[in-house]
């Protein structure tokens, strides 16, 4: 009473009860490859750069979540780790304070930066990082990716496992045709170098807006895959997590599937998105985005910041609808929404 010292306040809960802990931070709309299912050869429309927040502005907004309870950021891009201060921003980030103490700091990449960065990052207080790679073929990497650096890639696993990184993941998009035959590959080459493999159901989230759903890999044929060549166990105690995970030959590898087309878990989500440009998401697949750069570029102090946020939940969807006939692409591609 009177003092500004306040209790924990109410969780950040959306109208379906969902409690919201993680915060995903994307640093850069910018990537240094171009795979086909994000962005096309050319790249595109880069934001501009007045529009992306400064990390003085990103710490704020972090701060206020981190004040209302979110207890977990996870940096992505694009690219994060083109934001030439990366470094900088994770150890800012890593020192929030909130009710639960200090936020865990993780980061999805591409890894290609990972070799210069890996130690400066780990020693800025960031403990997990994601690396996505699609493929262990050289042509098809390149051919996917459109560069020729799955040299970089793996180089910057190496990096990530070198300097203490755990878990370490390896995300994969899989594709009809493009990958979907180096499944086993892929979770060999991860068992093999103590990564924890992941294989994720390609999302309309593509900058051409080309994604079919007949094209998708689902993870019920992943797993069929899987099966052929390793003993599976349901791994439970999956939380909030998108990914189902299973133990491989009784462990202690395992694999993960995230399936999010054919198996939505949007019911335990507890994720939310803020853009390199300051537009807070409530989902990947939100219509609507709620303007947190122009509220304070404006003045907006914390506590209209805190509001905001809250009432930008207030709008979230029970589910992503992907399967509704009425499902509507978002305008903006997952480079600029950030994974
Ligand atoms: N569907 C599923 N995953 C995607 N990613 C990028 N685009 C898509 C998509 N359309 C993945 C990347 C990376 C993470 C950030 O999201 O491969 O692992
Ligand atoms: Fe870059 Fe990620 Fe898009 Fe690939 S999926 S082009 S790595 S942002």
């Amino acid at each position: 009473m009177g003092g500004h010292h306040v209790s924990a306040p109410a969780p950040l809960v959306d109208r379906f009860g969902r409690v919201h802990r993680d915060l995903r931070i994307s640093l850069t709309d910018r990537c240094s490859l171009r795979c086909t299912y994000c962005m096309p050869a050319e790249g595109v429309p880069w934001l501009a750069s007045e529009t992306v927040l400064s990390t003085d502005e990103i710490v704020r907004l972090a701060r206020v979540a981190v004040e209302q309870g979110i207890a977990e950021i996870r940096l992505t891009g694009g690219e994060p780790l083109l934001r030439p201060d990366v470094v900088d921003v994770v150890a800012r980030l890593a020192r929030l304070q909130g009710p639960a103490g200090h936020p865990e700091i993780s980061l999805t990449t591409n890894g290609l930066r990972l070799p210069g960065l890996a130690s400066g990052l780990r020693d800025a207080g960031l403990t997990r990082v994601n690396v996505s790679l699609d493929t262990l073929r050289r042509d098809r990497f390149t051919e996917l990716t459109r560069r020729d650096r799955l040299h970089d890639t793996l180089a910057g696993l190496a990096a990530a496992k070198a300097v203490g990184f755990a878990p370490i993941k390896i995300n994969a998009v899989a594709m009809r045709g493009v990958n979907d035959d180096e499944v086993v590959d892929l979770t060999r080459f991860a068992i093999h170098k103590g990564f924890q493999m992941r294989f994720i159901e390609q999302m309309p989230l593509d900058a051409g807006h080309t994604w079919e759903r007949s094209e998708m890999v689902t993870g019920e044929e992943i797993l069929d895959r899987l099966a052929e060549h390793f003993t599976l166990t349901d791994r439970a105690g999956r939380g909030a997590a998108p990914a189902q995970t299973w133990w491989i030959d009784g462990g202690p590898a395992s694999v993960g599937v995230i399936a999010s087309v054919s198996r939505p878990f949007c019911g335990t989500c507890d994720r939310v998105r803020l853009t390199a440009d300051g537009q807070l998401r409530a989902c990947l697949f939100a219509r609507e985005e709620s303007d947190l750069r122009g509220l304070m570029r404006s003045g907006a102090d914390d506590d209209a910041l805190a509001l905001a946020i809250r009432a930008c939940l207030g709008l979230k969807q029970p589910g992503h609808g992907i399967d509704d006939p009425s499902f509507l692409q978002p305008e903006r591609p997952m480079s600029a929404i950030g994974g």
